[in-house]
């Protein structure tokens, strides 16, 4: 869970992002390209800070049953983001690297260097090892597979016992489905950088995957949506901004043609970025007025991509163009006064801001949804309310897949949105003493009927939010009760 993840594992759980991504880029540029040298760089000095206490003097990456593992525990965030990284461990025959203190990019970029041939593993593993000793990549040892005597991890344990990390995740069917979401729209963004073909078609079965775990149990699908990462390619933010759409969308009803195009434009609504100059995109200060006004250009460079490919539709055509539009008729880029823009458009957009607001950046903290919602509904005439008012009431303030406390000092998971967005549906956790309820003791129940009236959320729990205060709350409820009842559209073309 979200709260259990100390400062050292996510700064680990970063340095591994930033290694996917370098596994990434090596997989469709040469070696010394600026990119992957840069990442590799990057990767070496999150290791070296991480490596420099004497406490700690190497880091096990592990790769069992297809997850990243550490400490014996799934890093189920990490293998979502890290299908390449975890392609090339496998590609190695092996399961997993031991990153020792001194590991320097040069090391880094031997790993990724792509293999050739194939045979027995045992016999790629060797001669990997032997390529990497000739390189005098020291610092780096690749381990035996998982299970194997000479295996360098900690036993891998799966599923609730033994407290690994995401609890409850451990063998979650999710974790593929979200690693196909985050592998699209990398894989769309690498290919509109290189000029070729995006492809939708993927984007869309990606969709109509997502769209089947939103259908089922969401909770946990929340809890995924809600990890920071900390990528330089806005993949993350992507695939969240799709997923809310998604969730959104079947909230409303719309029909499964309609969610498959939603969830495909929402996965590549930024796809322009790949286009901006790399200086500017991933430039670790503010940008400058010039850089800006290019960053601006994303939309319509986004459009021209999807434009070009064979498989697009309207909609994700519609939505990378038109996510920046306010509903006033502000925002950029500058249209005709007659263009109208669809409501499935104007749902991307508001989840598109909302996810920015929750989500931690290098530069941010997380907001609290509640307070997300308020600086959006503070902001009138950006959106459209009734897109504005379909997110609000399918998240909440304490979306599904949270964790509260209540005024009584019980804990509990949220397990649903409620009748009021302040309350939920729970299943109690701790106790007012702190005790955890054992599995079958937890009980469930509806803030919103009439007996749970006493018992109010005091706070969402989660270290990565700034602390929420008390007038945020009341100048969000405030600012709901004006938000019209009606429903989003659905089911229109563009
Ligand atoms: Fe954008
Ligand atoms: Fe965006």
């Amino acid at each position: 869970m979200a709260e259990r993840r100390d400062l050292t594992s996510a700064g680990f759980e970063d340095a591994i992002s930033v290694l996917s991504h370098a596994a990434s880029y090596r997989r469709i540029y040469f070696r010394t390209h600026p990119r992957v040298a840069a990442l590799a760089e990057e990767f070496a000095r999150r290791m070296e800070v991480l490596l420099g206490s004497p406490q700690r003097s190497a880091f096990f990456l592990g790769l069992a049953n297809g997850k990243l593992v550490h400490d014996g525990r799934a890093l189920v965030s990490s293998t979502i983001v890290s299908k390449r990284l975890i392609e090339q461990l496998e590609a190695l025959g092996s399961g997993g690297v031991l990153f020792k203190r001194g590991t320097r990019a040069d090391e880094v970029l031997e790993l990724l260097e792509p293999v050739r041939g194939g045979g027995e593993p045992a016999r790629i593993l060797h001669d990997a090892r032997a390529r990497l000793r000739t390189c005098q990549a020291l610092h780096l040892e690749l381990s035996a597979p998982y299970a194997s005597p000479e295996w360098l991890g900690q036993t891998y344990f799966s599923g609730r016992e033994g407290g690994c990390a995401e609890e409850g995740l451990g063998e979650e069917p999710l974790v593929p489905v979200y690693q196909q979401l985050f592998g699209i729209v990398e894989e769309a963004h690498l290919r509109g950088a290189s000029g070729s073909d995006v492809g939708v078609d993927g984007a869309r079965s990606a969709s109509e995957k997502l769209q089947r775990a939103v259908r089922g149990d969401f909770r946990d699908l929340l809890q995924l949506v809600r990890y920071s990462d900390y990528d330089s390619f806005t993949v993350g933010h992507s695939v969240r901004v799709a997923t809310l759409a998604v969730l959104i969308g079947h909230a409303q009803g719309f029909d499964e043609r309609t969610l498959t195009e939603l969830g495909a434009a929402g996965l590549l609504h930024d796809v322009g970025k790949a286009r901006i100059p790399e200086e500017i995109l991933f430039k670790p200060a503010a940008l400058d007025d010039e850089e800006r006004q290019i960053m601006k250009r994303h939309p319509q460079l986004g459009a021209e991509l999807l434009l070009d490919s064979t498989s697009a539709g309207a909609l994700a055509i519609s939505a990378a163009w038109g996510h920046h539009l306010r509903h006033d008729g502000g925002g950029y880029p500058s249209h005709r006064p007659w263009a109208v823009r669809s409501q499935l458009t104007s749902l991307i957009q508001v989840c598109d801001i909302f996810e920015a607001l929750t989500a931690a950046r290098p530069y941010k903290h997380a907001l609290s949804p509640q307070r997300a919602f308020e600086i959006l509904l503070a902001d009138r005439g950006a959106f459209d309310p009734r897109a504005l008012a379909a997110l609000v009431r399918t998240l909440g303030f304490y979306p599904p897949g949270s964790h509260v406390e209540l005024d009584s000092g019980e804990q509990a998971l949220v397990i649903a949105a409620g009748s009021a967005v302040d309350r939920p549906h729970l299943e109690l956790q701790r106790d007012a003493t702190g005790r955890e309820l054992a599995e079958g003791e937890r009980p469930r129940i509806d803030l919103g009927a009439p007996d749970q009236r006493e018992r109010r959320v005091a706070r969402l729990i989660d270290p990565a939010l700034a602390t929420c205060a008390e007038e945020e709350r009341e100048v969000a409820l405030e600012a709901l009760a004006a938000l019209p009842c009606g429903p989003c559209g659905s089911n229109e073309s563009e």
